[in-house]
């Protein structure tokens, strides 16, 4: 025993001589085959991966910051405002605000990329203020698939401090980097809309009875972490969250956040304190009785950081969203546009689809407006516009396709208020083909 000579290897590799007493010198070995490779080799492999993947990083990059100088030619204010047109109504304050957003997000990165990733240029997160159904969240849906870089909406109010049941803050950025394909550098670069964020505000405002509020003063402390920059890590999607699951590492310090909501009650709050720093305003005590769209409108377009305060968000977020953006009221012409003039108008989708049973279909314009007092009437502004429409179409739909004969279908007014039955008269195929517009078939941003 005390004379048998150590066992010994070659390294696959570099030839050298491994002794396998040696602790120190221990190689990899394959017993069967002999194969062994030794711990200089084994070194050797893990720098030149590390260098490799250095370098893959360097690159990957690279390429990313080549393509902003085409994005950015191609994302001008007044083009992502064009695009938002097509679909968001009035508003037009608010698309400007969110188009300029965007298009100084990709010149700050730019400026990034271009002097060394620190950059001097702060962002500007956005806060939109403005009540229920005029367009927030469609705005924001629209233009996050129309953008080159990555963009994801997540709802603030499912949003709990860590060790309530609800979602983590994490979710935000982790719905980021599903929506940047897994790419972490896209990820750091990108923007996250939180919609409905006045749910997160503190419920012991000044206008609320102190009640327990356990998870939106935490919720907003960890928001504000975020939206100050700081290493988010969340798990895989489907992957549990344990100590030892791995983990996903994101830097926000670059990411733009727009976040959006009613803030249903920030009115009276503006108008107490106009009331008090200024009587002769004489907003306050004629709000009470009738609070119309104008002077909402008016309100709201007053709307100050401390309001917000009031209302319950933390001022450390407030400092963090320095640009205050406020939308309006829709009136009965609005919502009238609304049926009928954006690409997606719900008035435009049941033509396209009865066409396709060669049927015409007409609203009389008395018929839209009754469509739009009836929206009016039920104060979720835009909201309920498809619901109504849907009501009354349901019939046609239903009967329509019983018969192949070319028609002309008009819903008129009485269709409306009373329930009566939309006309129904027979036309000619051509009257079809030649009364219909397609006039957004060919547009190059189609849905
Ligand atoms: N200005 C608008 N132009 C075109 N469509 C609109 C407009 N505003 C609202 N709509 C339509 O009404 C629907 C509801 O609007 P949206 O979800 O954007 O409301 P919101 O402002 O986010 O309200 P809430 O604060 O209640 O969430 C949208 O899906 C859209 O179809
Ligand atoms: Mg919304």
């Amino acid at each position: 025993m005390a004379n048998q000579m150590p066992v010994q290897h070659v390294c696959s590799f570099c030839k050298r001589l491994i002794t396998i007493s040696d602790q120190y010198d221990m190689p990899i070995l394959d017993p069967q085959s002999g194969f062994a490779i030794c711990r200089n080799c084994i070194k050797d492999i893990y720098n030149f991966i590390e260098e490799h993947d250095e370098k893959a990083e360097a690159q990957h990059q690279k390429d990313f910051a080549a393509t902003l100088d085409s994005t950015i030619v191609k994302n001008k204010p007044h083009m992502i405002k064009q695009f938002l047109d097509r679909y968001i109504i009035e508003q037009e304050r608010a698309k400007k605000v969110i188009s300029v957003a965007v298009y100084n997000h990709y010149k700050r990165m730019k400026y990034g990329y271009d002097h060394g990733g620190d950059a001097e240029l702060e962002k500007s997160n956005v806060i939109m203020i403005g009540p229920s159904g005029c367009g927030k969240t469609a705005m924001l849906q629209h233009l996050s698939r129309m953008l080159d870089i990555p963009f994801s909406v997540t709802d603030a109010s499912s949003l709990t401090e860590a060790g309530f049941v609800g979602a983590d803050v994490e979710v935000a950025v982790r719905n980021l980097y599903y929506a940047a394909d897994r790419d972490i550098e896209r990820t750091e670069h990108g923007i996250i809309y939180l919609d409905e964020f006045d749910k997160i505000a503190r419920k012991s405002g000044e206008n609320n009875s102190i009640t327990a509020d356990p998870g939106h003063e935490g919720v907003q402390q960890a928001l504000l972490k975020m939206l100050e920059g700081s290493i988010v890590e969340f798990t895989a999607r489907g992957q549990r969250k344990h100590p030892e699951a791995p983990t996903i590492k994101v830097d926000t310090k670059n990411i733009l956040f727009i976040v959006g909501g009613a803030f249903v009650g920030i009115d009276d709050i503006i108008a107490k304190r106009l009331q008090k720093s200024d009587s002769n305003i004489g907003f306050g005590a004629k709000v009470e009785g009738e609070k119309d769209k104008k002077k909402y409108d008016e309100l709201i377009r007053q709307v100050r950081p401390d309001d917000l305060m009031k209302y319950g968000i933390i001022p450390e977020i407030i400092g963090r969203l320095p640009i205050i953006c406020t939308l309006e009221t829709l009136n009965e012409d609005a919502l009238m546009r609304i049926l009928t003039e954006p690409v997606n108008a719900p008035v435009r989708q049941y033509q396209k689809l009865l066409k396709m049973d060669h049927v015409d279909l007409r609203f009389d314009e008395a018929a839209l407006r009754a469509v739009a007092k009836k929206a009016i009437e039920r104060k979720t502004g835009a909201r309920s516009l498809r619901g109504i429409i849907e009501d009354i179409m349901l019939d046609v739909m239903f009967e329509i396709p019983k018969s192949n004969e070319p028609r002309r279908v008009t819903v008129t007014e009485d269709c409306i208020t009373n329930g009566g039955q939309p006309s129904v008269e027979t036309v000619t195929a051509a009257d079809i083909a030649a009364d219909f517009d397609d006039d957004d078939e060919n547009e190059s941003w189609t849905a």
